[in-house]
């Protein structure tokens, strides 16, 4: 038997109560953090919005910290009436740990808990967001961001994150449907109430003359940023939680940082040293700048210079050999019509409009549903993805770092990464190491086209 069938069989056997318990009694690791997903309310606008799903009743979702090389133990206790799984984005943890229902573990029932376990191999940027009822839950606040510090302190005065997402209210503040079908099958829907850590353009005190360290999170569910950056000197250090090699600058005005969903960023910025000053960041609204935060110096400090900063030292990621490794395409594309997902106690949008290879996603719990690809274990790869769409997606890869090679459309970083915007029409090569065993979720990150079809998972062994 397969393991994701093996896995629902069990999961029918013993109920709701029972697999996502097993091992867990009365064992408290030093270090273990529960994390209790509720029902929340926050005032996003102009009135409180009831429905939110947090992990405390009135606040956002904190960040986590955790260290490169410690082990993390995070037990996540679920008091929805619904089911749910949680997944941490873009960290190399064991495949068991990754939150993909069915495919890694069964669906964390209401009432249970369920416990994550990893050590973190890369410093970075991260998040967690949940990868079951992903739609909702994710669309009424779910979604925080993982820091994983460097085993030594890179010498910054400060960090500041910023978690970048919109919600979807009507005029009394109530949740709207967090997609529409014509936007699944398109472009994807957008909010209509831009948020910075849940705030209208929330204003940060930051030491005058400091060294900030500034770590963006795009945890929307469809919208890609335009980021601007202006009032300071400011180099980007991280890309998707991994150093670059060196500073690079950021891109002016003229044509913004784009952040897609799923995607982090870390600038490190010279705070201006005079009291008040302030540095503001935007994203590109048709041709307007709204501001999405600020930072204002407080303090009369000395000014640091970038050049102070050491480079941040590289994540441990195998670099991939391109003179033997073996190729696989991706298509990205409509599916065929008229097929109806499988509800696997995880949400579905009940239509189908995307596919990978021209096979959609066939529901969290479909039976038979095989790899997109088989990759032994060690070997390097490339990817090729090819979008045969008009619509630009956020191509998402767990478990495993890659880096993009090339673009029939554009040139590209080559920063390692797990997340890939791929425009319209454009095909892009990626090459990676497959060097992380398990069956890995790859799939769109706007979740309308994850949850219609633009979805599968990638097998190595
Ligand atoms: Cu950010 Cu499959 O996830
Ligand atoms: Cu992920
Ligand atoms: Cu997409």
């Amino acid at each position: 038997m397969k393991r994701r069938e093996l896995l629902a069989s069990m999961g029918a056997a013993l109920g709701t109560a029972g697999l996502a318990n097993l091992g867990l009694a009365g064992t408290e690791p030093p270090g273990s953090q529960l994390l209790t997903i509720q029902n929340a309310s926050f005032v996003l606008r102009w009135q409180p919005t009831r429905n939110m799903v947090s992990l405390s009743a009135d606040a956002p979702p904190p960040v986590l910290f955790a260290r490169q090389g410690v082990p993390v133990v995070l037990d996540v206790h679920n008091t929805l009436d619904e089911y749910t799984a949680m997944h941490w984005h873009g960290i190399r943890v064991p495949n068991d740990m990754d939150g993909v229902p069915y495919l890694t573990q069964f669906p964390i029932a209401g009432g249970e808990t369920y416990r994550y376990g990893f050590t973190p191999p890369d410093a970075g940027t991260y998040w967690y967001h949940p990868h079951c009822m992903t739609m909702t839950q994710m669309a009424h606040g779910l979604t925080g961001v993982l820091v994983v510090r460097e085993a030594e302190d890179p010498g910054f005065d400060a960090d500041q994150v910023i978690n970048l997402r919109d919600f979807r209210l009507d005029e009394s503040d109530a949740f709207l449907d967090a997609y529409t079908l014509g936007g699944a099958a398109r472009a994807g829907t957008l909010g209509n109430v831009m948020t910075a850590n849940w705030l209208h353009a929330p204003v940060y005190d930051q030491p005058a003359g400091g060294l900030v360290r500034l770590r963006l999170a795009n945890t929307d569910t469809t919208r890609i940023y335009r980021l601007t950056l202006t009032g300071a000197e400011a180099r980007i250090i991280a890309w998707d939680g991994h150093p670059l090699s060196g500073p690079a600058e950021l891109p002016g005005a003229a044509e913004p940082l784009a952040l897609a969903p799923g995607q982090r960023v870390d600038i490190a910025v010279a705070v201006p040293a005079g009291e008040g000053r302030e540095v503001f960041l935007k994203t590109r609204m048709g041709t307007g700048d709204k501001t999405m935060a600020t930072l204002r110096a407080v303090g009369t400090g000395p000014a640091r210079s970038l050049a102070e900063l050491k480079p941040l030292p590289a994540n441990p990621i195998p670099e991939p050999n391109l003179a033997t490794a073996q190729t696989h395409e991706f298509v990205f594309g409509w599916s065929p019509e008229g097929t109806v997902p499988n509800d696997g106690l995880c949400g579905s949008l009940g239509a189908t409009f995307w596919s990978i290879n021209r096979v959609p996603w066939a529901g969290d719990n479909a039976p038979g549903t095989e790899p997109l690809a088989e990759l032994d274990h060690g070997k390097s790869y490339i990817l090729r993805l090819r979008n045969e769409s008009p619509n630009r997606h956020p191509v998402h890869l767990h478990g495993l770092v890659f880096r993009p090679l090339r673009s029939n459309k554009r040139t590209l970083a080559p920063y390692w990464t797990d997340t890939v915007l791929l425009l319209k029409d454009e095909t892009i090569d990626i090459a990676l190491v497959a060097d992380n065993p398990g069956d890995w979720a790859f799939h769109c990150h706007v979740i309308e086209h994850q949850k219609t079809g633009l979805a599968g998972f990638i097998r190595v062994t």
